[in-house]
């Protein structure tokens, strides 16, 4: 999507780190930005320092929610052509197998449903409008796995699953889609993942965080990503031997089984 310029972005999780970056990024590129969140407070502490930008409280688990939000941004800012689904919580950091029921069905009402519910309120108008791009935020934790990130990384690997099948849906009829898959960021997730009912005696990202790479970045590569309509928005270059690796393992699993007959 070339003409980010005078188009309307709404933003799940815009209140503070990377979808508050993505929010100044493109706001800097002329879009006309809704920064929405579960953070009254955070909301009305940053939105005045988005140029242009519109403020609304909204809970991605909540679907009515979604509905009046949207309302309130589209009123204020004509129809959405930018959708970019990105409020999350950070995993709890223990074995799979000692995982509350509780803490997976918070991680995935708010990782994965969240972002369903985002897609469900706008996806549809973005279609028949044969305009527009969807942004969903994963995670390398949705391109690996990693120990004691179970509820998280399920989360995120369906989030970059939904993405892949919605750019097949969503392409012929002029909508892009990306998702964005980054390692550490320095952000507030930690915090706002306590907030929101992560339990402190879990070792949170919020330490592992701090020496992420600065959520600035972030913004600028998404915006990027948008104009040139790429698929698989990456940060952390590190991580390629590790996907490779996996890739080839997938490959070699191939090598096998016998040939298709078909
Ligand atoms: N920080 C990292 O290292 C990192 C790495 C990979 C992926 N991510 C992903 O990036 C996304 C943004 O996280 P961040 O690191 O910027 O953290 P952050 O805590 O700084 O920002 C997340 C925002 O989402 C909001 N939020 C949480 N639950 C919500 C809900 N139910 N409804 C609406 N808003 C809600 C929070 O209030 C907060 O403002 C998340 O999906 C996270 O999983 C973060």
């Amino acid at each position: 999507m070339q003409d980010i310029a005078g188009s309307a972005a709404f933003i799940s999780g815009g209140a503070s780190g990377i979808g508050l970056s993505i929010g100044r990024a493109l706001a800097a590129a002329g879009a006309k930005v809704t920064l929405a969140d579960i953070d009254q407070a955070e909301l009305d502490r940053v939105v005045p320092t988005v140029p242009g930008a519109f403020g609304v409280r909204l809970d991605v688990r909540d679907r009515a929610n979604w509905q009046t939000a949207k309302a309130a941004a589209e009123a204020v800012n004509g129809p959405t052509d930018i959708v970019v689904n990105n409020a999350g919580i950070g995993p709890c950091q223990n074995p799979f197998a000692d995982m509350d029921p509780e803490d997976f069905d918070r991680v995935i009402s708010i990782n994965l449903t969240g972002v369903y519910n985002g897609i469900s309120a706008f996806a549809a108008d973005l279609r028949s409008r044969g305009r527009g791009h969807i942004v969903n935020t994963a995670s390398m934790a949705g391109l690996m796995a990693n120990m004691n990130l179970g509820g998280y990384t399920a989360a995120k690997f369906a989030v970059v699953g939904i993405s892949e099948v919605l750019l097949k849906e969503m392409e012929p009829h002029g909508v892009g889609v990306s998702v964005l898959c980054p390692g550490l960021i320095q952000t507030r997730l930690g915090e706002t993942s306590l907030a929101l009912g992560n339990k402190p005696r879990e070792r949170t990202v919020q330490s592992a965080s701090a020496a992420g790479l600065d959520a600035a970045m972030v913004g600028e590569r998404v915006v990027a990503a948008i104009r040139a309509g790429d698929l698989y928005i990456l940060t952390h270059g590190e991580y390629r031997p590790i996907i490779a690796k996996r890739s080839a393992l997938l490959l070699e699993a191939f090598d096998r089984t016998p040939a298709s007959t078909a």
